[in-house]
């Protein structure tokens, strides 16, 4: 076993002298019974961080270290623990007036529209994942396109003055679009362009190893956004017939809890789009449910449904925690998401 493995990594230069103190407390070995061994089989999986071992499944990091899932609990406990004590995470019991305080460090980012912020109580909210879904060209990926742009506009201005990663499993990012918003916004260009790191996921097991990997590039790119358009595309398209549905639905469950802990302990927002399919099996009620059926519905903080109304956009609040479901009227132009004219609403 040894020796195999231990060639030395040819480490980027700016990575080796940027060590600070912050990196160090995060360092695998800084937790009790973690050696330089466990060390490297974690980094080998691309677990570098006791933020990555925290943001990791269990299963995961069992496969990492080769030990049993008990074992790989109690790390993953471990790496929760030592983030408690650093003031990164929640510990387990919070009274709910603390809570209440906690909940302040809560930033939102506005979608383009005021119609759909105010829908959103403000906006999308960092420290939860919001799921858009709704069949083909209702606007899943302009609304993603558009929150990229404004994610980056200052604070008070619907900005977090932030970076954004966008993970694109279907080839449907367009710098150009991007572009085009930012433009329409008045905004820099180049600059909007820069502070947008675009992963092209060419398969499931691709896509799960970029969200692996999310922690390298949030902290240092001062990243509060994270897009998965589409999240589910690529399980549905690998995971055909009825045989194969409920190893789709763990797969999607491992890495839908995974995007959701990387939400709660970098404090960002991530947004998914999940598209809806007839569902021959429910004729008679709603024809059109989300792919990732109960997986996706259920590790999501809010879901926003989108529909087509002639030249709108129609958006609806489905099963928020305190949002009333309620409908917001939209539209789609240069700007991206933006709140329809005047004329156009009284026409309807
Ligand atoms: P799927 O990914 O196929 O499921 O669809 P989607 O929900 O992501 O749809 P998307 O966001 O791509 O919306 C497509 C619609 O957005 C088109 O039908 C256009 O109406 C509109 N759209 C796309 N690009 C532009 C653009 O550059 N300018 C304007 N004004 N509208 C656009
Ligand atoms: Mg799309």
């Amino acid at each position: 076993m040894a020796g195999t493995k231990v060639e030395k990594k040819e480490e980027p230069e700016e990575a080796v002298k940027e060590t600070t103190g912050a990196d160090k407390e995060l360092e695998l070995d800084t937790l009790p019974g973690v050696g330089p061994a466990t060390k490297q089989k974690l980094k080998d999986a691309g677990i570098e961080t006791i933020l990555d071992l925290a943001t990791s499944g269990p299963m995961d990091i069992a496969d990492a270290v080769d030990i049993d899932v008990s074992k790989a609990v109690e790390l993953n406990n471990k790496a929760r623990k030592k983030l408690v004590e650093l003031n990164r995470l929640e510990p387990d019991f919070i009274n709910a007036a603390d809570l209440l305080v906690k909940r302040k460090a809560i930033d939102r980012i506005s979608t383009g529209s005021k119609n759909l912020d105010d829908l959103l109580g403000g906006g999308i909210e960092t420290w939860a994942m919001t799921e858009f879904y709704g069949e083909f060209g209702s606007g899943k990926s302009q609304v993603c396109h558009t929150l990229s742009v404004m994610v980056q506009a200052p604070k008070g201005e619907g900005g977090l003055d932030a970076g954004c990663i966008y993970v694109d499993t279907e080839g449907t990012f367009r710098p150009e679009r991007i572009a085009e918003i930012a433009e329409a916004r008045d905004m820099d260009t180049e600059k909007v362009l820069s502070r947008i790191t675009v992963a092209r996921a060419y398969n499931s097991a691709h896509q799960e190893l970029i969200v692996k990997d999310l922690g390298r590039i949030i902290e240092p790119n001062k990243v509060k956004l994270v897009i998965l358009d589409s999240a589910v595309a690529h399980y549905r398209a690998e995971f055909l017939g009825r045989g194969t549905l409920s190893e789709r639905q763990q797969r999607l469950n491992r890495f839908m809890h995974q995007l959701l802990r990387t939400a709660e302990i970098y404090n960002i927002a991530v947004v998914v789009t999940n598209q809806v399919q007839a569902a021959p099996d429910s004729f008679f009620g709603d024809p059109t449910r989300p792919t990732g059926g109960h997986v996706v519905a259920h590790t999501s903080t809010y879901r926003i449904y989108l529909r087509k109304a002639a030249k709108n956009r129609i958006a609806r609040m489905v099963d928020s925690p305190y949002h009333p479901e309620r409908d917001a009227v939209f539209f789609l132009d240069d700007k991206g998401v933006d709140d329809p004219s005047e004329e156009s609403i009284r026409k309807k």
